[in-house]
This record gives structure tokens, sequence and C-alpha cells, in this order.
């Protein structure tokens, strides 16, 4: 699990533990994330907000009003409904007692309490407080309550306490704190555990040596399908035809193949073990017959190439399938939803993406798509255009919920 790319909004409230908060920033940043801080002012006595801002590499937000020494006369303020929906993930370290009650009964008097009721995102705390707040039956029930509301608490931990007292209360430490967090991310994607086969892009069929028949996809929605499927937990195998992208996680498994033939022989490879194997690659239907040793020179007015049928990788997976979720994708000019549903039949799918050429942002090379999903019971659900990576997350979400 990775958190790059991530947009993680740390609370610092006004505890000791507080001076470790730079160390968290710093981890998460080397895990590829953006963190941006907010302090409360009692934060302020314990670590200092110039150190914050460095680490993490943005200002600090400490309350709504941004001072200026200008004393600008025009609207000048943090908007706390805009942090709040920036962020993927809250962090509340270290919750003291007093901000964890006020998350819990829904007080806000300052910035980061705004915040935290404007989030609609998964919301982390660590709480640290000395050994008889911390079992004082207010602060166990600030526990239960912000539980119940779904947000997950990073225990602390028992040691020696700032007041020279020896139990539990001892805020996580920063190394535990992110370990926690990447943990209970992968625990929660609705794809962990899932093994996927994606294939992507066109497939190039050889003349001769420095000639082929290929087809203009550009691979663009096999590998936004992979790299959404990593970010939700999957394990990926991406066996892509010629293009010049290349997967921006690092956790996918890259299969380069040229033919049909060898897509084929690699799809087959790892069919077996796979739970989900969605086949958006462009496969070429015909190839030539024979592929010239040499360059071919030119002589004649007109040739011919003789042409013989590919093997259908898709048709051909659907055969033998067993319960692996098995989608294809129809590119179709006319009578779609009845070729589409006819394809999905024949090939033996759980489902068929359909595109229409007649649709505008539909196809080949674009950045957007327009899809329909057709279920084997039926179903159609229409998509609008979107980008490709937005129509990656439609299809895997109705995958989540009919695999
Ligand atoms: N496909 C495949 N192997 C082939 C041809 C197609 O696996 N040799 C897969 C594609 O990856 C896609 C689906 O089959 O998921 C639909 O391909 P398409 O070319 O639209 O359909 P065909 O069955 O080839 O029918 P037609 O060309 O007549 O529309």
């Amino acid at each position: 699990m990775s958190l790059q790319g991530k947009n993680i909004l740390l609370g610092i409230t006004g505890g000791i533990a507080a001076y470790k908060t730079p160390f968290i920033v710093r981890l998460l940043v080397k895990e590829g994330a953006h963190v941006r801080v907010i302090m409360t002012e009692a934060a302020k006595d314990f670590v200092t907000p110039l150190t914050l801002a460095t680490v993490s590499k943005n200002e600090v937000l400490t309350s709504f009003i941004i001072e200026s020494k200008e004393k600008l006369q025009k609207l000048n303020w943090n908007n706390h409904v805009e942090i709040a929906k920036w962020a993927d993930y809250i962090l509340i370290v270290p919750a003291t007692a007093n901000t964890l009650s006020k998350m819990a009964f829904g007080t806000c008097d300052n910035f980061l309490t705004a915040v935290y009721l404007s989030a609609d995102c998964p919301v982390y705390f660590a709480p640290a407080m000395d050994l008889d707040m911390y079992r004082h039956p207010s602060v166990s029930e600030s526990f239960k309550k912000l539980e119940s509301f779904g947000n997950v608490m990073i225990p602390a931990g028992y040691g020696e306490l700032a007041s020279g007292l020896v139990g539990q209360g001892r805020m996580a430490e920063p190394e535990e704190i992110v370990e926690f967090l990447k943990n209970d991310i992968q625990s929660k994607l609705p794809l962990r555990n899932k093994k996927m086969l994606i294939t992507a892009g066109p497939t190039y069929e050889a003349i001769d040596p420095v000639r082929f028949i290929g087809n203009h996809s550009s691979g663009k929605m096999g590998y936004a399908l992979a790299e959404q499927a990593a970010l939700l937990g999957a394990e990926v195998t991406l066996i892509s035809g010629p293009t010049h992208l290349k997967p921006s996680s690092s956790s996918i498994k890259l299969e380069r193949v040229t033919s049909a033939q060898e897509m084929y022989e690699v799809a087959h490879q790892y069919f077996e073990n796979m739970d989900i194997v969605i086949m958006s690659a462009a496969v070429a239907d015909y190839c030539p017959s024979e592929i010239a040793d040499q360059k071919i020179k030119k002589k004649a007015q007109e040739m011919q190439i003789n042409l013989v049928k590919t093997k259908d990788i898709l048709a051909s997976l659907g055969s033998i399938k067993k319960n692996q979720f098995l989608v294809g994708f129809a590119l179709e000019t006319e009578n779609e939803i009845e070729n589409a549903k006819s394809k999905l039949k024949k090939k033996n799918l759980d489902l068929i993406v359909l595109n229409s050429l007649r649709d505008e942002g539909a196809g080949f090379q674009a950045d957007t798509n327009k899809v329909t999903l057709i279920s084997k019971d039926n179903k159609i659900t229409p998509f609008a255009v979107k980008p490709k990576e937005e129509v990656a997350i439609d299809i895997l979400e109705y995958i989540i919920n009919h695999a």
C-alpha cells in the first residue's frame, strides 16, 4: 500500500507529543503524500508553524482569518470546506481530550474542528494524554462516540508519560502511526486480495521485418483501468500491446507483447489464477498468413497480402472460465446494444463494455470515453462522456458490486 499522491490533512492539537509531528510529516512526504497542516492555537506552544511549513512544503493553517500586514479590506480567509474536500484522509495527531470531546459533540470553535465537521473522508486520531485523563470515563465516551461515527483511533501506547507517571496515554510513535494508516487503508480497499488481468493497446501483426498491420488504439483505457484497479487494492497484471504509455504505479506487473498470438499466450499463462479479467485491448482480427523473412521489395503495381484470422483471446478465455469475472469490450458503429449483447453471449462474458463510434468523445486516442455496460442478465447501464480515469472507476465500481 502506498500513500503516493494522497492528500493528507494533519491536524495538530496542543499536547507535548506535538513535538513529534514534524517526523510524521517527513514520513508521509517520503511516501509521496501531499501534506497540509492545521494547528490549533495551543499546538503552537509545543511546535512551531515554521517547522511544519518547512517539512510539509505548505503554508500551515491556524485560523479562518489570514493575517496580512497590509490589513487588506478584501475577503481574506481560509475556506474550511475547500480544505476538507481536498483531503483524502484526515489525521489528528496528537488528539487531546479537549479536541476529541469537541469532535464527539460537534463543537466548532476553531478552524480544525470546522474542517473536521466539513469532511467526508476517513478520519484517524491518535490520542495522547496523561494516565488519568486517558482513562477518564468522559474521554472513553469521546473515543466510543468517534468510533461510532466511523473515525479510527490509533491507540496510545504504554510507557513513561510527560508527568513522570507510567501507563497508557503515550502517543503512538511516528513510524507506528504511518504504518497504522497504511495498513488500515489497505485493509479497507475494495479490491484487496483480488488478482486482476487487464489487456491494453493494439497488436501489431508483422508483414515482414519492417512492416506490420496495426490499429490506432492508444492503450489509454486499459492503462487507466490498471492504474485505478491498483489504487483500489488489486494485484494487477497488465498485458500491453505496443504503446508509449508506462503504468504510473510500480505495483502493476507489466507484460509487453506485440502480436495477437503473443497476447493470447501470455493471457493464457495468467488466466487460471485470476479473479477478474478485463480485455480492453484492440486485438487484430486478422494477421498475415506468412511473415516474409526479408523486407518485401516493391515490384508489381499491385500486391496482395493473404490474411488469416487471429485467435479470439477473449472467446478462448470465456470457453475455459471457472470463477473468473470476465469482461470484454465492444466497439460498434451500428446496432450497438444488440451486437454487444450477442458478443457477450457468444464469448461467455459476465460484462461487456460498449463503446459506440457514433458517440462524440468515445473511442481510440481520445482522453475521454463514453461507455454503456451490459451485464449477462441484460442489465444496461449507460454513462456520460468522461475522462478515461473516471470511466475506469465506473467500470471497476460496477465489477466490485457485481463480481
Ligand atoms: N478480442 C480478443 N481477441 C481477438 C479479437 C478481439 O480478445 N482476436 C477481444 C477484445 O479485446 C474485446 C472484444 O474481444 O474485448 C471485442 O472485440 P471486437 O473486435 O469488437 O469484436 P469481434 O469479436 O472481433 O467482432 P467484430 O470485429 O466482428 O465486431
